[in-house]
Parts: structure tokens; C-alpha cells; sequence
């Protein structure tokens, strides 16, 4: 495989069919990546990092329910006109900037959320046969270029199959898939295997699989055995670690922070985070928070 050319990533998956029950009640009508960070939905942020990797096809593997994820991204024409008739330019840009280009977003169904793997082998005959990129819009990344510009980057040098990983302190490991390394080479680290939320004392290393992928359409026919896994679930986990026998992985440490919206407690911290790098909002929002930790110097800031 190594001696054939590496092909271009042009397509990402964005499973979105799962049904977010950490954050019921908010969920119950509402699908977890509409909920907004900072100004915009989590899907949006996924589908603009996606862009700036210079992907041209989105796939949506959506379910029941989950139409708001694409009308999102459609032409509202009675909105723009409003915004314009009333001089609101900024914002007009804004919502023009998260319109789709036109035959861009493709959409699949995946009828009973039946694990993370099970939501790729959705997306198989729309993927067809060229390697791809998975997005989970539910972990974001603050970093100057998008993390999977960054991996696709990587991915035109290296080729096989790529992941974003970071490393984690060794309580931590039981929340991630852990990395088996064969070598690291510091910025990038070959992969012997993964091991699926193990102990600290079980951990191969304490290298993190974080919610990015770029893969090589193989991955299909190891998902389209149904293995169920952890949980009950179809695991993209399950899947990679048997391609990772025929195909090379790398696991890629990105540059950026990465937060977990898929908690209450990362939610919040991520809308925090990304609040305080936004310049429009981050001086009153640092404000607020001090006010909110020291009330009796609210009084005091409020007085000045
Ligand atoms: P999560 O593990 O966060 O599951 O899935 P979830 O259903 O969204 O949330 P909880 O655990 O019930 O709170 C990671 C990503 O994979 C998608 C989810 O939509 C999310 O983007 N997914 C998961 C599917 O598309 N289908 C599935 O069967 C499972």
C-alpha cells in the first residue's frame, strides 16, 4: 500500500444520529449538535473545520428527528432579506457564512443508533472507494488551523490511516481509546494497537484517541461484520484495530485544546473557553466570571 499514491481526503462523515442522552431534557426534541457554543451550533463548528481542511462533500449520518442538522445549512431567503432591509450586515455575513455550498451536504439515515461504527457503515456507498475523514462534532478543538486541516496535512505526507491523539494524565485513561505505540516520533506516533478505555494500571501508554479520523475505505469491510463491542454497541474502535493488521495508522498530536461537548461539565467549559478567546465578548465574560466567583467584589467592580 505504501508504494501506491496517496489519495486525496474530499469527503467527511459526521455521525449525528446518536441520541445524546447526557444532556436529556435538552435532547429530548432537540439533537445535541444544534446546542450552541458560543454563537454557533457544534455541527456548524464541525462543518467549518471541515471546510478549512478543504473537504467538498459532508456527510450527515442523521436519524429521526434530526432534519434541523441540514435545514441549518440551507439558503433562508426571508432571513437575508430581513437582515438586509435592516442594515444588519455583520450578522447577514454570518448567516451567509454557514449556507452549504450548493450540492455539498449529503445525507444518511441510520435507523436505530446501534454504536459509532454502525453510524460510518451508514455513510459506506456515499463514501464509495477513497479514503475519508470522521468528524464528531461533539469534540471541538481552539486552535489557530483546524485540527483536521492540521491532520490532512500530516495525511498527504504519511498516507494509510490517521487519528487525533493527545496524550492524558494516567487517571484519565479509562475515559479514551489508548493507544499501543510502535514508535513515537514526537509530533506523529505509529500504532501497534488500541485498547478501549482501559485502567491506569491496564493502559498501554497514556496516549489519547481523540474524535477525528482520516481513513481508507477498507474500514468497511471490517464494520459490515457487525461486531457488536464495549457497551453493546458496533465500535469504530473494533473495526480500526483490525485494519491496523493490513494498513498503516498514525496517531497525529494536533496543536490546539481540545474540549469534551459531549459532558454537561465539558459544555460548559468549552462555551467558557471559547467565549474568552472570542475578542467581541471575552472582556465583559471575564468580568462576569470574576463577579460570579467573588460577589462581594461585584459589588465593588459594579460601584467603580
Ligand atoms: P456519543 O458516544 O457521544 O453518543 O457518540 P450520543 O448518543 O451522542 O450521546 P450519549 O452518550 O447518549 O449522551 C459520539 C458521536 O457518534 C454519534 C453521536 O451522534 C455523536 O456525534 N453516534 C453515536 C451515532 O451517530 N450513532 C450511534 O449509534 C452512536
Amino acid at each position: 500500500m505504501s508504494d501506491s499514491p496517496i489519495r486525496p481526503v474530499r469527503k467527511a462523515v459526521f455521525p449525528v444520529a446518536g441520541l445524546g442522552t447526557r444532556f436529556l431534557p435538552a435532547t429530548k426534541v432537540m439533537p445535541k449538535e444544534m446546542l450552541p457554543l458560543n454563537d454557533r451550533p457544534l455541527i456548524q463548528h464541525a462543518v467549518e473545520e471541515a471546510r478549512e481542511a478543504g473537504i467538498e462533500e459532508f456527510i450527515f449520518v442523521t436519524s429521526d428527528h434530526k432534519d434541523m442538522l441540514a435545514k441549518h445549512f440551507d439558503f433562508q431567503p426571508e432571513l437575508v432579506e430581513t437582515l438586509k432591509s435592516r442594515g444588519k450586515t455583520d450578522m447577514l455575513q454570518k448567516v451567509q457564512d454557514s449556507d452549504m455550498p450548493a450540492g455539498a451536504l449529503f445525507l444518511t439515515h441510520q435507523a436505530q443508533p446501534l454504536g459509532l461504527g454502525h453510524a460510518v457503515w451508514c455513510a459506506r456507498e456515499l463514501v464509495g472507494d477513497e479514503p475519508f475523514a470522521v468528524i464528531l462534532p461533539d469534540d471541538v478543538f481552539l486552535a489557530e488551523k483546524s485540527c483536521l486541516a492540521q491532520m490532512v496535512e500530516a495525511y498527504n505526507e504519511l498516507g494509510g490511516n490517521l487519528m487525533a491523539v493527545t496524550d492524558v494524565s494516567k487517571e484519565d485513561t479509562a475515559r479514551y481509546g489508548i493507544v499501543d505505540i510502535k514508535e513515537d516520533k514526537g509530533k506523529t506516533v505509529s500504532i501497534n494497537t488500541l485498547v478501549e478505555k482501559p485502567g491506569p494500571d491496564k493502559a498501554p501508554s497514556q496516549t489519547a484517541i481523540m474524535g477525528r479520523y482520516i481513513l481508507q475505505p477498507e474500514i468497511f469491510e471490517h464494520l459490515s461484520a457487525f461486531e457488536t463491542g464495549a457497551g453493546g454497541e458496533i465500535q469504530l474502535t473494533d473495526s480500526m484495530v483490525k485494519l491496523i493488521e493490513s494498513q498503516p495508522f498514525h496517531g497525529f498530536r494536533y496543536d490546539g485544546q481540545r474540549y469534551d461537548c459531549g459532558t454537561r461539565l465539558g459544555f460548559i467549559e468549552s462555551n467558557l473557553a471559547f467565549g474568552l478567546s472570542d475578542s467581541e465578548i471575552s472582556g465583559t465574560l471575564e468580568k462576569i466570571l470574576r463577579n460570579l466567583l467573588n460577589p462581594s467584589g461585584a459589588l465593588n467592580e459594579a460601584a467603580e
